[in-house]
Protein backbone atom coordinates (compact mmCIF):
# COMPACT_ATOMS: atom_id res chain seq x y z
CA UNK A 1 0.00 0.00 0.00
CA UNK A 2 1.14 3.29 -1.03
CA UNK A 3 -1.09 5.00 -2.63
CA UNK A 4 -3.32 7.17 -0.61
CA UNK A 5 -7.11 8.88 -0.67
CA UNK A 6 -7.81 11.72 1.58
CA UNK A 7 -5.81 10.65 4.84
CA UNK A 8 -6.01 6.99 4.28
CA UNK A 9 -3.80 4.23 2.55
CA UNK A 10 -5.63 2.54 -0.76
CA UNK A 11 -6.05 -1.15 -1.23
CA UNK A 12 -5.91 -1.96 -5.02
CA UNK A 13 -8.94 -4.52 -5.88
CA UNK A 14 -9.01 -7.53 -8.15
CA UNK A 15 -10.06 -5.36 -10.87
CA UNK A 16 -7.34 -2.47 -10.74
CA UNK A 17 -9.46 -0.15 -8.87
CA UNK A 18 -7.95 1.17 -5.91
CA UNK A 19 -10.03 1.95 -2.68
CA UNK A 20 -9.66 3.38 0.24
CA UNK A 21 -8.97 1.52 3.25
CA UNK A 22 -10.59 3.39 5.74
CA UNK A 23 -14.63 4.80 5.04
CA UNK A 24 -17.00 6.30 6.23
CA UNK A 25 -20.40 4.39 7.10
CA UNK A 26 -23.79 6.25 6.96
CA UNK A 27 -25.82 3.45 7.94
CA UNK A 28 -28.80 4.69 10.63
CA UNK A 29 -27.73 8.15 9.51
CA UNK A 30 -31.16 9.88 8.96
CA UNK A 31 -31.56 11.41 5.67
CA UNK A 32 -31.66 15.32 6.81
CA UNK A 33 -28.27 14.74 8.56
CA UNK A 34 -26.75 12.95 6.11
CA UNK A 35 -25.42 15.32 3.82
CA UNK A 36 -23.30 17.66 6.68
CA UNK A 37 -21.86 14.08 8.44
CA UNK A 38 -20.45 13.50 4.89
CA UNK A 39 -19.00 16.51 4.55
CA UNK A 40 -17.80 16.26 8.16
CA UNK A 41 -16.34 13.43 7.00
CA UNK A 42 -14.51 14.56 3.71
CA UNK A 43 -13.49 17.44 6.12
CA UNK A 44 -11.76 14.56 8.18
CA UNK A 45 -10.15 13.39 5.18
CA UNK A 46 -12.09 10.46 4.43
CA UNK A 47 -12.85 9.66 0.67
CA UNK A 48 -14.87 6.36 1.22
CA UNK A 49 -18.03 6.65 1.96
CA UNK A 50 -20.44 3.71 1.82
CA UNK A 51 -24.26 3.77 1.81
CA UNK A 52 -26.82 1.58 0.47
CA UNK A 53 -30.46 1.60 -1.12
CA UNK A 54 -31.92 0.20 2.09
CA UNK A 55 -29.98 3.45 4.25
CA UNK A 56 -32.84 5.81 1.83
CA UNK A 57 -30.04 8.69 2.23
CA UNK A 58 -28.02 7.89 -1.28
CA UNK A 59 -29.51 11.45 -2.59
CA UNK A 60 -27.89 13.10 0.13
CA UNK A 61 -24.58 11.79 -0.10
CA UNK A 62 -24.87 12.68 -3.51
CA UNK A 63 -25.43 16.21 -2.46
CA UNK A 64 -22.60 15.84 -0.49
CA UNK A 65 -20.28 14.30 -3.10
CA UNK A 66 -21.26 17.23 -5.05
CA UNK A 67 -20.68 20.15 -2.27
CA UNK A 68 -17.50 19.18 -1.58
CA UNK A 69 -15.41 20.76 -4.14
CA UNK A 70 -13.49 17.82 -4.15
CA UNK A 71 -12.53 16.42 -7.66
CA UNK A 72 -15.02 13.02 -8.29
CA UNK A 73 -11.64 11.08 -8.84
CA UNK A 74 -10.55 11.89 -5.14
CA UNK A 75 -14.04 10.15 -3.91
CA UNK A 76 -14.75 6.88 -3.69
CA UNK A 77 -18.44 6.27 -3.29
CA UNK A 78 -20.05 2.46 -2.23
CA UNK A 79 -23.99 1.71 -2.85
CA UNK A 80 -25.80 -1.20 -2.20
CA UNK A 81 -28.70 -3.17 -3.91
CA UNK A 82 -31.53 -4.27 -1.80
CA UNK A 83 -32.84 -7.72 -1.58
CA UNK A 84 -36.41 -7.25 -2.45
CA UNK A 85 -35.30 -5.67 -6.01
CA UNK A 86 -33.13 -8.89 -7.04
CA UNK A 87 -33.32 -10.71 -10.40
CA UNK A 88 -32.08 -9.36 -13.44
CA UNK A 89 -34.22 -7.29 -14.66
CA UNK A 90 -35.54 -5.88 -11.82
CA UNK A 91 -31.73 -5.10 -10.58
CA UNK A 92 -30.85 -3.43 -13.46
CA UNK A 93 -34.18 -1.33 -12.68
CA UNK A 94 -33.28 -0.67 -9.15
CA UNK A 95 -29.83 0.36 -9.91
CA UNK A 96 -31.24 3.03 -12.43
CA UNK A 97 -32.96 4.58 -9.42
CA UNK A 98 -29.75 4.35 -6.81
CA UNK A 99 -28.00 6.21 -9.58
CA UNK A 100 -30.31 9.18 -9.96
CA UNK A 101 -30.67 9.45 -6.35
CA UNK A 102 -26.89 9.41 -6.04
CA UNK A 103 -26.72 11.44 -9.48
CA UNK A 104 -23.07 11.18 -9.83
CA UNK A 105 -21.29 10.46 -13.03
CA UNK A 106 -20.45 6.69 -12.04
CA UNK A 107 -20.83 4.55 -9.08
CA UNK A 108 -17.50 3.27 -8.18
CA UNK A 109 -18.78 0.07 -6.08
CA UNK A 110 -21.96 -1.42 -5.92
CA UNK A 111 -22.40 -4.67 -3.74
CA UNK A 112 -25.15 -7.05 -3.01
CA UNK A 113 -26.41 -6.37 0.42
CA UNK A 114 -27.03 -9.94 1.00
CA UNK A 115 -27.26 -13.37 -0.45
CA UNK A 116 -30.87 -14.82 -0.98
CA UNK A 117 -29.36 -18.26 -0.30
CA UNK A 118 -33.46 -19.71 -0.55
CA UNK A 119 -33.53 -17.74 -4.32
CA UNK A 120 -29.86 -18.03 -5.43
CA UNK A 121 -31.03 -17.99 -9.12
CA UNK A 122 -32.26 -14.24 -8.36
CA UNK A 123 -29.44 -13.82 -6.26
CA UNK A 124 -27.03 -14.44 -9.70
CA UNK A 125 -29.49 -12.37 -11.90
CA UNK A 126 -29.17 -9.40 -9.51
CA UNK A 127 -25.00 -9.43 -9.62
CA UNK A 128 -25.08 -10.25 -13.70
CA UNK A 129 -27.22 -7.10 -13.56
CA UNK A 130 -24.07 -5.45 -11.78
CA UNK A 131 -22.00 -6.82 -13.93
CA UNK A 132 -23.68 -5.32 -17.27
CA UNK A 133 -23.75 -2.14 -15.41
CA UNK A 134 -19.83 -2.07 -15.33
CA UNK A 135 -19.25 -3.17 -18.94
CA UNK A 136 -21.45 -0.15 -19.40
CA UNK A 137 -19.62 2.21 -17.76
CA UNK A 138 -22.09 3.35 -14.72
CA UNK A 139 -19.98 1.47 -12.10
CA UNK A 140 -16.26 0.52 -11.55
CA UNK A 141 -16.24 -2.61 -8.91
CA UNK A 142 -18.92 -4.68 -8.35
CA UNK A 143 -18.97 -7.07 -5.05
CA UNK A 144 -21.12 -8.60 -2.49
CA UNK A 145 -21.77 -8.43 1.30
CA UNK A 146 -22.64 -11.23 3.83
CA UNK A 147 -21.46 -14.12 1.74
CA UNK A 148 -20.53 -16.84 2.95
CA UNK A 149 -17.72 -19.01 1.38
CA UNK A 150 -19.81 -21.36 -0.36
CA UNK A 151 -22.26 -18.60 -1.35
CA UNK A 152 -19.19 -16.95 -3.03
CA UNK A 153 -17.77 -19.65 -4.87
CA UNK A 154 -21.50 -20.48 -6.19
CA UNK A 155 -21.46 -17.07 -7.48
CA UNK A 156 -18.28 -17.15 -9.23
CA UNK A 157 -19.20 -21.00 -10.67
CA UNK A 158 -22.77 -19.12 -12.41
CA UNK A 159 -20.73 -15.18 -13.13
CA UNK A 160 -17.94 -13.83 -15.29
CA UNK A 161 -16.48 -11.28 -12.30
CA UNK A 162 -14.80 -12.54 -9.37
CA UNK A 163 -16.84 -10.15 -6.33
CA UNK A 164 -13.89 -7.24 -5.58
CA UNK A 165 -14.90 -7.10 -1.95
CA UNK A 166 -16.93 -8.79 0.27
CA UNK A 167 -18.55 -6.60 3.19
CA UNK A 168 -19.19 -8.90 6.42
CA UNK A 169 -19.97 -8.78 10.60
CA UNK A 170 -15.99 -8.91 11.66
CA UNK A 171 -14.85 -7.42 15.18
CA UNK A 172 -12.64 -8.66 17.53
CA UNK A 173 -15.18 -10.85 19.14
CA UNK A 174 -15.97 -12.88 15.56
CA UNK A 175 -13.21 -12.14 13.57
CA UNK A 176 -13.86 -14.18 10.67
CA UNK A 177 -10.56 -15.75 10.05
CA UNK A 178 -11.25 -18.73 8.06
CA UNK A 179 -13.15 -16.32 5.81
CA UNK A 180 -10.32 -14.19 5.60
CA UNK A 181 -8.56 -17.31 4.10
CA UNK A 182 -10.83 -17.71 1.28
CA UNK A 183 -10.68 -14.17 0.79
CA UNK A 184 -7.23 -14.29 -0.35
CA UNK A 185 -7.70 -17.77 -1.92
CA UNK A 186 -10.08 -16.21 -4.26
CA UNK A 187 -8.43 -12.57 -4.35
CA UNK A 188 -11.67 -10.98 -2.92
CA UNK A 189 -10.60 -7.80 -0.23
CA UNK A 190 -12.63 -8.07 2.87
CA UNK A 191 -14.53 -4.93 4.22
CA UNK A 192 -16.00 -4.85 7.92
CA UNK A 193 -18.72 -3.89 9.12
CA UNK A 194 -19.71 -3.05 12.69
CA UNK A 195 -15.93 -3.09 13.14
CA UNK A 196 -15.77 -1.53 16.77
CA UNK A 197 -18.52 -4.56 17.00
CA UNK A 198 -21.20 -1.87 18.00
CA UNK A 199 -23.46 -4.89 16.12
CA UNK A 200 -23.46 -6.43 19.89
CA UNK A 201 -24.91 -3.62 21.36
CA UNK A 202 -27.57 -2.25 19.08
CA UNK A 203 -28.62 -5.90 17.34
CA UNK A 204 -30.45 -7.70 19.82
CA UNK A 205 -30.81 -10.98 16.79
CA UNK A 206 -28.93 -12.98 19.35
CA UNK A 207 -29.57 -13.53 22.43
CA UNK A 208 -26.96 -13.64 25.63
CA UNK A 209 -24.65 -12.04 23.20
CA UNK A 210 -21.01 -10.95 24.37
CA UNK A 211 -20.14 -7.14 25.61
CA UNK A 212 -19.48 -4.30 23.58
CA UNK A 213 -15.58 -4.97 21.79
CA UNK A 214 -14.77 -1.59 23.40
CA UNK A 215 -14.86 -2.35 26.89
CA UNK A 216 -13.07 -5.31 26.80
CA UNK A 217 -9.95 -5.31 29.40
CA UNK A 218 -7.36 -6.88 27.10
CA UNK A 219 -8.52 -4.05 24.25
CA UNK A 220 -8.29 -1.35 27.37
CA UNK A 221 -4.85 -2.47 28.55
CA UNK A 222 -3.02 -1.84 24.89
CA UNK A 223 -4.97 1.18 24.43
CA UNK A 224 -3.93 2.83 27.53
CA UNK A 225 -0.38 1.06 27.49
CA UNK A 226 -0.05 2.86 23.50
CA UNK A 227 -1.87 5.95 24.73
CA UNK A 228 -4.31 5.37 21.97
CA UNK A 229 -8.51 4.86 22.34
CA UNK A 230 -9.51 1.62 22.41
CA UNK A 231 -11.64 2.11 19.04
CA UNK A 232 -8.12 2.98 17.41
CA UNK A 233 -6.37 -0.15 18.97
CA UNK A 234 -9.42 -2.00 17.23
CA UNK A 235 -9.18 -0.19 13.74
CA UNK A 236 -5.61 -0.27 13.79
CA UNK A 237 -5.94 -4.31 14.48
CA UNK A 238 -8.20 -4.56 11.42
CA UNK A 239 -6.25 -2.50 9.05
CA UNK A 240 -3.22 -3.96 9.69
CA UNK A 241 -4.47 -7.68 8.37
CA UNK A 242 -5.64 -5.40 5.46
CA UNK A 243 -9.27 -5.38 6.25
CA UNK A 244 -11.07 -2.43 4.40
CA UNK A 245 -13.27 -0.61 7.54
CA UNK A 246 -16.28 1.55 7.74
CA UNK A 247 -16.59 2.52 11.09
CA UNK A 248 -19.43 4.80 12.11
CA UNK A 249 -19.83 7.32 14.33
CA UNK A 250 -22.28 10.83 15.52
CA UNK A 251 -19.47 12.25 17.26
CA UNK A 252 -17.01 14.79 14.98
CA UNK A 253 -14.30 13.89 17.88
CA UNK A 254 -14.61 10.14 16.94
CA UNK A 255 -14.75 10.74 13.44
CA UNK A 256 -11.45 12.12 12.96
CA UNK A 257 -10.11 9.89 15.70
CA UNK A 258 -10.90 6.57 13.97
CA UNK A 259 -8.67 7.75 10.99
CA UNK A 260 -6.03 8.36 13.11
CA UNK A 261 -4.82 5.27 13.14
CA UNK A 262 -1.85 5.23 10.56
CA UNK A 263 0.94 6.31 12.61
CA UNK A 264 1.33 3.11 15.02
CA UNK A 265 2.05 -0.23 14.71
CA UNK A 266 0.37 -3.06 16.87
CA UNK A 267 3.30 -5.86 17.59
CA UNK A 268 2.16 -9.31 16.77
CA UNK A 269 1.61 -9.97 20.81
CA UNK A 270 -0.89 -7.32 20.69
CA UNK A 271 -2.45 -9.04 17.29
CA UNK A 272 -2.10 -12.23 18.90
CA UNK A 273 -4.01 -11.29 22.06
CA UNK A 274 -6.70 -9.61 20.44
CA UNK A 275 -7.13 -12.58 18.28
CA UNK A 276 -7.80 -14.40 21.47
CA UNK A 277 -11.31 -12.53 22.05
CA UNK A 278 -12.91 -14.11 18.96
CA UNK A 279 -16.09 -16.25 20.04
CA UNK A 280 -17.10 -17.04 16.88
CA UNK A 281 -20.57 -16.16 17.33
CA UNK A 282 -22.02 -13.35 14.94
CA UNK A 283 -24.56 -10.81 16.43
CA UNK A 284 -26.79 -10.21 13.39
CA UNK A 285 -28.65 -12.67 11.56
CA UNK A 286 -26.35 -15.49 9.71
CA UNK A 287 -26.66 -14.56 6.11
CA UNK A 288 -28.28 -18.34 5.49
CA UNK A 289 -31.42 -17.11 6.88
CA UNK A 290 -32.35 -14.30 4.94
CA UNK A 291 -34.76 -13.89 2.23
CA UNK A 292 -36.68 -10.94 0.58
CA UNK A 293 -38.92 -10.47 3.54
CA UNK A 294 -36.87 -10.68 6.73
CA UNK A 295 -36.33 -7.26 6.94
CA UNK A 296 -39.08 -4.82 6.10
CA UNK A 297 -37.54 -2.79 4.24
CA UNK A 298 -38.63 -1.00 0.83
CA UNK A 299 -37.17 1.21 -1.70
CA UNK A 300 -39.34 4.11 -2.16
CA UNK A 301 -38.23 6.41 -5.47
P1 LIG B 1 -21.35 7.08 18.40
O1 LIG B 1 -22.09 7.17 17.10
O2 LIG B 1 -22.16 7.59 19.56
O3 LIG B 1 -19.96 7.66 18.35
P2 LIG B 1 -19.64 -0.10 14.68
O4 LIG B 1 -19.23 0.78 13.53
O5 LIG B 1 -18.68 -1.15 15.03
O6 LIG B 1 -21.04 -0.65 14.55
O7 LIG B 1 -19.65 0.81 15.98
C1 LIG B 1 -20.47 1.92 16.04
C2 LIG B 1 -20.61 2.28 17.50
O8 LIG B 1 -19.35 2.62 18.05
C3 LIG B 1 -21.50 3.45 17.66
O9 LIG B 1 -22.29 3.21 18.80
C4 LIG B 1 -20.55 4.62 17.89
O10 LIG B 1 -21.16 5.54 18.77
C5 LIG B 1 -19.39 3.96 18.56
N1 LIG B 1 -18.09 4.57 18.23
C6 LIG B 1 -17.62 4.89 17.00
N2 LIG B 1 -16.38 5.40 17.06
C7 LIG B 1 -16.05 5.39 18.37
C8 LIG B 1 -14.89 5.80 19.10
N3 LIG B 1 -13.83 6.29 18.47
N4 LIG B 1 -14.90 5.65 20.44
C9 LIG B 1 -15.98 5.14 21.08
N5 LIG B 1 -17.08 4.74 20.47
C10 LIG B 1 -17.13 4.86 19.12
Amino acid sequence: MNSTMGKSPTIALNNGVEMPLVGFGVFQIEPKDTTGAVLFAFDAGYRLIDTAAAYHNEREVGQAVAESGLPRSEIFVTTKLWVRDYGYESSLKAFDLCFSKLNLEYVDMVLLHFPIPSDFTNTVGAYKALEKEMKDGRVKAIGVCNFHEKHLEDLIAQTDTVPTVNQVELHPYFSQKKLIQAHQRLGIVTQAWSPLGGVNVYDAATPGKPRFVLEDPIINAIAEKRGKSPAQIVLRWHVQQGISIIPKSAHAERIRQNMDIFNFELISEEMTAIDSLDTGIRAALDPDSITRDTYDIVIEP
